[in-house]
């Protein structure tokens, strides 16, 4: 059998491998916690992620060594690869992706444009990084933030000194702040032989900068948009010698699209393509590290995904709701935790607005 073997083991890993058990593959996850959900899907060893030695010791006999989480120190990904084992995506892209500020010149380098941003190390950096961008502007650090966590809008100049109190200490990052229409991503997926198969680009709503709601394919997405979308993410795969999937998040200002971050990882964005498209992002993600050919990206129907989040909504109504699929990552509730989606799926957009207005009503119901 072939062994893959996850650095992390969240709900991500878990999709992992609900995708790849019908491709024959195994699976061995490494994630601190031993309650982490990807153990209901393969051996799950528990160790801290920067516990080298654990990682190679759950890299031993394995085809290849992928992560689920952006926060895999580079350092255990290196070391795995000193050790002679196939680490995909490669590490280069963790690190990238790791901090915003490199992030950031890596578009920027790559002619991919991006918010306005400037480098801020101490507190007379972020006076001269708002004299620069002007005010409103989003202070975020650059290393470990997720779900909105480790950033703050400054609106107004008596901002700027409880937002260094709350963040300072660290390297920063400062933003000028988007105006944007909506926000879209690009989920996209590399093989080995550098050839690129992007999904369609979708819509997503944030509250309190946690992902809530996806609909695929980007209501009113026409080929330039999606064209526009793609050149956001294929140069960088290409840049980065990628292999596997990978998501760009979007800012949509009306006038253009802006690349706002990467996740060098399946995507939050990407989960309606489990029942939405011809081949999920798990799968193709699996099918990419393991050298097989890609599966196609392209959408069945319009689809929609609402995540909960810190509590879980009726499960019978939801089931109710036809079209509607049901994955729940069997997390104990906390709040602001993502415990579980939907998926809607229809064989026209007015039936899957009907459908996302009832599960929209459920879930908010917990929420
Ligand atoms: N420069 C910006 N201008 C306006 N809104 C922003 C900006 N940066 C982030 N946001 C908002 O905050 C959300 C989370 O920020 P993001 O940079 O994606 O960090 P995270 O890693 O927490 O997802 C974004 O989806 C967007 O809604
Ligand atoms: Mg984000």
């Amino acid at each position: 059998v072939t062994l893959v073997t996850v650095l992390g083991g969240g709900q991500l890993g878990w999709m992992l491998g609900l995708a790849g058990l019908p491709l024959g593959v195994r699976f061995r996850f490494v994630d601190p916690s031993g309650e982490a959900t990807a153990r209901a899907v393969g051996e799950l060893v528990v160790a801290p992620l920067d516990d080298a030695d654990a990682a190679r010791h759950a890299a031993s006999g394995a085809a290849v060594v992928t992560y689920e989480w952006e926060g895999v120190p580079a350092t255990t990904a290196e070391a795995l690869v000193t050790a002679g084992h196939r680490v995909s995506p490669p590490v280069g892209a963790l690190a990238v992706a790791q901090d915003r500020l490199a992030e950031k010149e890596c578009l920027r380098r790559l002619g991919i444009p991006t918010a306005r941003f400037t480098a801020v190390d101490d507190r007379a950096g972020l006076d001269a990084a708002v004299a620069h961008l002007g005010l409103p502007a989003v202070l975020k650090t650059r290393r470990g933030g997720y779900d909105g966590k480790g950033q703050r809008v400054l609106r107004d100049p008596a901002d700027v000194d409880s937002a260094w109190a709350a963040l300072g200490g660290v390297p920063l990052i400062l933003e000028a702040f988007v105006a944007f229409r909506r926000e879209l991503s690009i989920v996209a997926v590399r093989d080995r032989d550098g050839a690129v198969a992007c999904w369609p680009v979708v819509e997503n709503e944030h509250r309190d900068a946690i992902l809530r709601v996806t609909r695929a394919p980007a209501p009113g997405t026409d080929h330039a948009i999606q064209a526009q979308a793609e050149a956001c993410i294929r140069p960088l795969l290409d840049e980065l010698d990628y292999v596997g999937v990978a998501c760009v998040e979007l800012f949509d200002t009306g006038d253009a699209l802006l690349a706002n971050e990467i996740a060098p990882r399946v995507h939050n964005s990407g989960h309606w393509s489990i029942e939405g498209a011809e081949t999920s992002q798990f799968e193709n993600h699996l099918r990419a590290v393991l050298g097989l050919p890609l599966g196609s990206t392209a959408a069945r129907g319009p689809a929609a995904m609402v995540n909960w989040i810190g509590t879980h909504p009726d499960r019978a109504a939801l089931l109710a709701v036809p079209g509607a699929h049901l994955h729940d990552y069997a997390k104990v509730a906390r709040p602001g935790r993502k415990l579980g989606h939907v998926t809607v799926t229809a064989h026209d957009p007015a039936t899957l607005d009907e459908r996302l207005a009832r599960v929209r009503e459920i879930v908010s119901d917990c929420s």
